[in-house]
């Protein structure tokens, strides 16, 4: 699979290149940023093919789902990888990655993809962040690359908890478009999409 990689001019494959090695660096004994990049990448592609979107969407979804937590490079990994609960103020600082990742984009290769970075923690009842965009204000890849990311979200394990099963997962997506979270023509497009759901084995390494 992996369509959609960009790989058009040595500039762009060596950009690509390097913000992975920084993604690969945020990294503890049994969470990746960059495996959780991929398999959002990967999956947010199979959505993008799935709905029939342009070649240049699908492109432009496999890199929002690459570069989505981008902005996670400036979050310590104190913050990041804490076991517990963060407290308010680690939240704030962990909260800024959407628009710390835009700003990364903007002026690059890939600045197409910038407000999905900005905009993938938005929620349709507004209730999101940064800018609190509802319904389709929020951008529809960014609606697509959230459904992705709450999925590989669910399905990894983290520092305090195991992964959750595959049709568990559905289940939660669907009660996060029920409630608000997510849009709901995504998520049917997850669950229509979820009987060929193939992640490569970047992906199967985080999932259980
Ligand atoms: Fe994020
Ligand atoms: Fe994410």
């Amino acid at each position: 699979m992996l369509m959609h990689r960009p790989q058009s001019t040595p500039e762009a494959a060596s950009y690509i290149e390097r913000l992975g090695e920084l993604l690969d660096d945020c990294r503890c004994e049994s969470y990746s940023l960059h495996d959780h990049s991929e398999s959002v990448a990967s999956l947010a592609e199979m959505l993008a093919v799935g709905a029939a979107l342009s070649e240049s969407d699908c492109h432009k979804a496999w890199l929002g789902g690459y570069f989505h937590d981008i902005g996670k490079i400036f979050v310590t990994r104190k913050i990041h990888f804490k076991p517990g609960a963060l407290t308010s103020s680690e939240r704030q600082v962990m909260r800024q990655h959407p628009a710390l990742g835009e700003r990364l984009l903007v002026g690059s290769a890939f600045e197409s993809v910038a407000p999905i970075a900005r905009h993938h923690h938005e929620r349709m009842d507004g209730t999101g962040y940064p800018d609190g965009l509802a319904g389709n204000r929020i951008p529809m890849l960014a609606r697509l690359v959230a459904v992705a990311d709450f999925y590989v979200a669910y399905r990894e394990n983290r520092t305090n908890r195991r992964g959750h099963s595959h049709s568990d997962t559905l289940i939660l997506a669907e009660g996060a478009a029920a409630s608000g979270h997510l849009d709901p023509e995504m998520v049917r497009l997850l669950v229509q999409t979820a009987d060929t759901l193939d992640l490569p084995v970047a992906a199967a390494s985080v999932l259980n």
